[in-house]
């Protein structure tokens, strides 16, 4: 299958402005298309020849997006559903409205985005949409519970897309990060009550791990690569240990081993 990075391709890179996807729009925008990035403050920091669009990714404002975005939507040959922030705290001190925003942010406003990209795309037979979950998707991160939710039913519903997309020539990837060096815990927003000395813990061991990943260029580089593979596929990217040993791990052991495995890791019995 042809790869979708064609030179002055239209691109849209949602949570354009940090992080991750900073780094995509930048990178596509370096190999010559014409990118459009989302955020929902300031476009003055955003990556050079990358434009800057508003978008709060609540099932509301996407629908705002929606509305006022239609000859874009019509025209995007590759979709990036980057946008995202996490909630860390014990489920039970997790407020409704904090809920709700992973849900929508995480997992509805991406579908919405990919259903609305997906016709035109079939129309011309060609196109790539690319959702951001995460190895949290398949490997809980403990007192993460609504991002991990969230993440694994955008994981599911992009699976559940590559199936439909077969024959049209849409290509459909799940791209799944394990750790990256970015602001992502700085806006984590963190439940503090009902706390104790293991949500503290794993909070520590979260914070070491994101500060020791990989810059998000490096990210970057894997999500060009895919495109340019031009194949539906779910993509794993980070550390060694995320990107081989995660999926061996989930391959070869059940479901309670492997609950087990994540609750030694992460000292929980102790
Ligand atoms: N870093 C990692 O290790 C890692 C690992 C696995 C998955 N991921 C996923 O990768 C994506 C990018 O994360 P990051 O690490 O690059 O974090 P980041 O630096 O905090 O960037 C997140 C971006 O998402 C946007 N965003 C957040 N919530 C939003 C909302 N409700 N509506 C619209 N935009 C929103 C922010 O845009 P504005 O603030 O400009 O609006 C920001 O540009 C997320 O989906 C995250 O879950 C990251």
């Amino acid at each position: 299958m042809a790869s979708t990075i064609r030179n002055g391709a239209r691109v849209l890179v949602t949570g354009a402005r940090s992080g991750l996807g900073r780094a995509f729009a930048a990178a596509l925008a370096a190999e010559g298309l014409r990118v459009t990035g989302t955020t929902r403050g300031d476009a003055a920091a955003f990556p050079e020849g990358v434009e800057p669009l508003h978008l709060n990714a609540s099932a509301d404002g996407v629908e705002v997006f929606v509305k006022e975005n239609a000859a874009l939507l019509d025209e995007v040959e590759i979709l990036v559903n980057n946008a995202g922030s996490g909630v860390f705290g014990p489920l039970c001190a997790v407020g409704p409205e904090a809920l709700r925003v992973q849900m929508e942010s995480l997992a509805l406003a991406p579908l919405r985005l990919a259903q609305r990209v997906f016709e035109p795309m079939r129309a011309r037979g060609g196109g790539s949409i690319v959702n951001v979950s995460s190895l949290a998707a398949e490997f809980p991160i403990p007192f993460m519970a609504p991002y991990n939710a969230a993440k694994a039913a955008l994981s599911q519903g992009t699976r559940s897309l590559m199936l439909e997309a077969r024959g049209t020539g849409v290509r459909v990837i799940d791209l799944q990060p394990g750790d990256y060096n970015t602001g992502f815990n700085a806006a984590m927003e963190r439940a503090r009550e009902g706390g104790d000395v293991r949500c503290a813990r794993v909070w520590g061991m979260v914070e070491r791990h994101l500060r020791a990943g990989p810059p998000p260029e490096a990210a970057a580089a894997v999500l060009l690569k895919a495109l340019r593979r031009g194949r539906s596929r779910t993509v794993r990217c980070g550390g060694w240990m995320q990107v081989c040993g995660a999926p061996l791990a989930r391959r070869f052991f059940g479901d309670a081993i492997l609950r087990r495995a994540i609750a030694r890791y992460y000292r929980l019995d102790a």
